[in-house]
């Protein structure tokens, strides 16, 4: 049966696949790419949207919540009503739009595997049955939104001492006073399946924080080199959009225990190993050890390979971090006040955090590639009235965007306000040297060699990846 979206032509069609779409900041994602895409693409493009969820129910939860954003931004939007003239019908609205959905666990390597080969070779449902099971022929976005915190709760005597030292704006962006959980690991059992039995030798163990924030992002990326990667110059460039989180520095990173098991936060370090592997990709330092990566014998007949995109949201009130309903409301209004004090950082709502993120999908090549934007942190900043709008974020050992940056070059900054890059700097932020930019380099060669160690160590104990394709 022909798609609802065959008659477009391919340039028309935009595949968007995003995890962890069922809450918070995904779901915010997903709302804020259906409205941007109706207000700024071609009335006669659609764009097909791929959440991923846990679990079936969640799937359909999320594609129902979908329409219904959908429906009500197709019949209230006067941005689309003058779009299309006055005999605007909401419903040409609706139908370019198509949400689908699978299901995906980044804690269960099989299950992401499971998912790569279903979009790549099978094809891909709609849990509510609106759609039939269609094909997918290419992504051209992927969103890594998918995350967990593993954190037990607040320390309540560093949250009074953070407080009277930087304030509330400071202590409401970069609080040191999460607790986090011991670090659990994942059961080698389970992840080993029918596999376990034949091993000699076992692959490294994987903590679950690093496993669901970075690790099985990093294997579905690859599993997805075929749908994202190009043969031909003139086709758009497939797009990775991974999440970070404002507050991840040099310090939480160690590499003599890279999935913090020990001692470092696991949030706060896979983290920092997502700014690493993202901005330091293509360096020259780097290059050697992130080209097995992308050379995948899967995706080998396309030479054009995808390109990494770092984001945030600022900070906003989602489950990520575990408060009880009364705790929440308190956090959530100290968020607030963080914001109409002046914080750059503080959108608080998913659909506003949402921003950076649908932009870097959207936003054309061209203006991505004029702005260099492969080099930045993009955060979404909000204004005291909640304007948002993506903003660069200072990133320890890398600045802004990998420059070197002295005080005079600030002088000349052209935006103000809340987008002035000094603003919402972070208390003990360090001036960028060149010392420092290297080592971010080098460090970001270091992750890229790490992780590329565990994928083949993985592969190799499921028969998975680019072992199953030689
Ligand atoms: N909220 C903030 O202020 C903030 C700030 C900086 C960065 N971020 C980042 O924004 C992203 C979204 O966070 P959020 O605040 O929206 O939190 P959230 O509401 O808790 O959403 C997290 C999402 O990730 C999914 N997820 C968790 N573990 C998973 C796994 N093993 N496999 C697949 N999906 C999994 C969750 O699914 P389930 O519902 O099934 O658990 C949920 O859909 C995260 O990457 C987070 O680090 C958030």
């Amino acid at each position: 049966m022909a798609t609802p979206w065959a008659e477009a032509a391919s340039h028309e069609q935009f595949f968007v696949l995003l995890t962890g779409a069922n809450s918070g900041v995904g779901l915010g994602i997903g709302q804020r790419i259906i409205d941007e895409f109706l207000a700024s693409r071609s009335l006669s493009s659609h764009l097909i949207l791929i959440p991923t969820t846990r679990s079936v129910s969640k799937s359909r939860d999320t594609v129902i919540a979908l329409r219904t954003h959908l429906q009500e931004t197709a019949s209230t939007s006067h941005q689309l009503r003058s779009r299309a003239g006055s005999d605007y019908d909401p419903q040409s609205a609706v139908s370019r739009v198509h949400i689908l959905g699978i299901q995906l666990d980044l804690c269960n390597l099989q299950s992401i595997y499971g998912a790569a080969k279903q979009l790549i070779h099978g094809k891909v449902s709609d849990p509510t049955g609106v759609i039939a099971d269609v094909e997918i022929p290419r992504l051209d976005a992927v969103l890594f939104n998918a995350g967990i915190g593993g954190w037990s709760g607040l320390d309540w005597l560093g949250l009074a001492k953070q407080f009277f030292q930087v304030g509330l704006v400071q202590s409401c962006t970069f609080p040191a006073f999460k607790k986090a959980l011991p670090a659990a690991v994942l059961d080698q059992r389970k992840l080993l399946g029918d596999k376990a039995a034949d091993l000699k030798t076992q692959p490294p163990e994987l903590a679950e924080v690093f496993t669901a924030n970075v690790f099985g992002h990093y294997i579905l990326a690859h599993e997805l080199l075929p749908l994202l990667s190009r043969s031909r110059p003139d086709e758009p460039i497939g797009r990775i959009v991974w999440t970070s989180t404002i507050d991840a520095s040099h310090e939480h990173l160690s590499f003599s225990d890279f999935q913090a098991r020990h001692g470092n936060p696991p949030y706060e370090s896979s983290k920092r190993i997502t700014d690493l592997i993202c901005l330091t990709a293509d360096l020259p330092g780097v290059q050697k050890a992130s080209a097995p990566y992308f050379a995948s014998p899967a995706a080998a007949d396309k030479p054009i390979k995808p390109r990494f995109y770092l984001t945030h949201p600022g900070v906003v009130c989602t489950p990520l971090f575990p408060l009880s309903w009364f705790m929440f409301w308190g956090y959530y209004v100290a968020m607030y006040i963080a914001r109409w004090l002046g914080s750059p950082w503080h959108p608080v709502e998913p659909y506003l955090g949402a921003c950076a993120t649908a932009w870097l999908a959207l936003a054309d090549q061209q203006t991505l590639d004029h702005l260099r934007a492969d080099r930045v942190k993009w955060g979404t900043s909000a204004s005291r009235t909640g304007h948002v709008a993506p903003k660069k974020s200072e990133v320890d050992g890398w600045g802004w965007d990998g420059n070197v940056t002295t005080p005079k070059d600030m002088e000349h900054e052209d935006e103000a306000g809340v987008l002035h890059r000094l603003a919402g700097r972070k208390w003990d932020a360090q001036d960028l040297t060149e010392e420092k930019r290297a080592e971010f380099e080098n460090d970001g060669r270091k992750c890229w060699e790490e992780l590329e160690r565990l994928r083949t160590a993985w592969e190799k104990a499921l028969g998975e990846g680019d072992v199953a394709k030689q």
